[in-house]
């Protein structure tokens, strides 16, 4: 495609977080708008979206091969688009370093690429790494099409500046979402065929706003009134910080049925010097805390969290606590990374940052003591009969796959359709899925 043309197809690649998937989704539904199609499998696409994520590792480097990649034989290359977390950080760089990338654009502004795209079509290079105050949720284009689970971003940005992370750079300051707009977008969801929502937010349990009536309601307010749409069937949300776990959201996990018994509580380390380095605002003790409310409120709980080991400074001993921590939660599921300097954070520029060897021995001993905990709750969990929302078909004839409550991944052979809830025993645990046995098909 020369420049001068419109394009006809596109691609969007998103990397990183669920959040950057929801971005992804709706920046596809926003050019189908303009009458751009989704480019066929293994054909080129006149327009690429590289949908970027800046959380760790060498984000910007990755953008940039994955650029080269995107040169044809004949040397031209498709209209390219960077958006995401390294477009908002990294714009004018990338702009500078890689002349076939026509348009930057941040995680709050890609409401604007159709212009951006008009304007890139006429020759022009375009950035757009505002903030504005309208949302780009107002200008986006409804919800028409969902498969059996769906995201739904209820809130974005991040105040909390944990002194490792680069969200509140990225992605600004904590913002939610209206009440109204979301039952709206929810609704939509489930009537394209969503029977599981998972709302997503860094910190979506400081969601807040007013319901119908004008009361000030949290989460939980929310997830009560998600849970009145007759054919939504599941509810999760992800990701939360301990200090906005309130004694409300806690209640719900007992007592709203479609809430899925499922937590994802990051708590990033195991020792109060640590955490108060990271400025996380919540200590060793006080995280068990609400856990063990959370366990009082939902006893089958599935927990999880996210881990970071060689923060700067982090000793043996305080590594240790780590592990400590670790075998006194029990987590059904983890992420756990090696610490990553990001340009512009605090702790980037800390003292003592901790030789890769180090990190890379302590994430081994953390991923070792995590694995043993998901196949033991997976193990823990044989016998029992639940509900599978089936997602897709497995790779073995009359095999599908589908999620448990507790959000594993559980494969059984029978009559099924994706979209279905099915009941299942669940009969053999690996450490990564589990099998089970169809019992009956739930009416729908
Ligand atoms: N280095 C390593 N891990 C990080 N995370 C966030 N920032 C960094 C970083 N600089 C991890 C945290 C967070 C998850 C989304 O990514 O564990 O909870
Ligand atoms: Fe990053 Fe989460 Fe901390 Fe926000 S709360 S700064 S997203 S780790």
């Amino acid at each position: 495609m020369r420049p001068t043309q419109t394009p006809k197809t596109y691609r969007v690649k998103s990397f990183g977080c669920q959040m950057n998937v929801y971005d992804g989704d709706r920046m596809a539904e926003l050019l189908a708008e303009q009458g751009i199609a989704p480019a066929p499998e293994g054909e080129d696409a006149d327009l690429v979206v590289l949908n970027t994520c800046h959380i760790r590792e060498k984000a910007a480097e990755k953008v940039y091969s994955d650029i080269g990649r995107l040169r044809r034989e004949d040397g031209s290359s498709p209209l390219i688009a960077v958006a995401g977390c390294v477009a908002q950080a990294e714009g004018e760089e990338i702009m500078a370093r890689a002349p076939s990338v026509k348009m930057v654009v941040g995680p709050q502004a890609y409401h604007r690429l159709p212009e951006m795209i008009r304007d890139a079509s006429e020759g022009k290079r375009v950035t757009d790494t505002d903030m504005p105050a309208e949302t780009k949720f107002d200008a986006l284009p409804r919800r028409r099409r969902s498969g059996p689970t769906a995201f739904l971003t209820v809130q974005e940005g991040c105040d909390k500046f944990c002194t490792y992370c680069v969200v509140p750079y990225t992605r600004g300051a904590e913002v939610s979402r209206p009440h109204a707009d979301l039952i709206d977008e929810a609704k939509r969801l489930v009537e394209s065929g969503a029977r599981e929502i998972t709302l997503l937010g860094q910190n979506v349990n400081a969601w807040t706003g007013e319901d119908a009536k004008g009361r000030a309601i949290g989460l939980d307010g929310l997830i009560r009134e998600l849970a009145g749409i007759p054919d939504l069937a599941r509810i999760r949300y992800t990701t939360s910080h301990p200090n906005d776990m309130t004694e409300g959201l806690i209640a719900a996990h007992g007592e709203i049925g479609k809430l899925m018994p499922f937590l994802h509580l990051p708590v990033q380390a195991g020792n109060d010097r640590v955490l108060k380095a990271m400025n996380r605002s919540h200590t060793v003790d006080s995280y068990l805390r609400i856990l063990k409310r959370v366990r009082a409120a939902r006893p089958d709980i599935a927990l999880s969290g996210d881990f970071i080991v060689g923060f700067p400074g982090e000793s043996d001993a305080e590594f240790e606590d780590t592990l400590g921590l670790v075998d006194a939660v029990g987590y059904a599921q983890c992420f756990s990374f090696k610490y990553s300097p990001r340009p512009g954070t605090p702790a980037a520029t800390m003292d003592d940052q901790i030789p890769a060897a180090v990190m890379d021995e302590r994430l081994q001993r953390l991923q070792a003591a995590l694995n043993r905990d998901q196949l033991a709750f997976n193990k823990a969990s044989l016998g029992r009969t639940c509900d599978v929302l089936v997602e897709r078909k497995g790779k073995h004839p009359g095999q599908w796959l589908g999620k448990s409550p507790w959000l594993q991944s559980v494969h059984f052979t029978g009559e099924a359709q994706v979209g279905d809830l099915v009941r299942v025993e669940l009969t053999e645990a690996g450490p990564n899925s589990i099998a089970a046995r169809l019992l009956e098909t739930a009416p729908a």
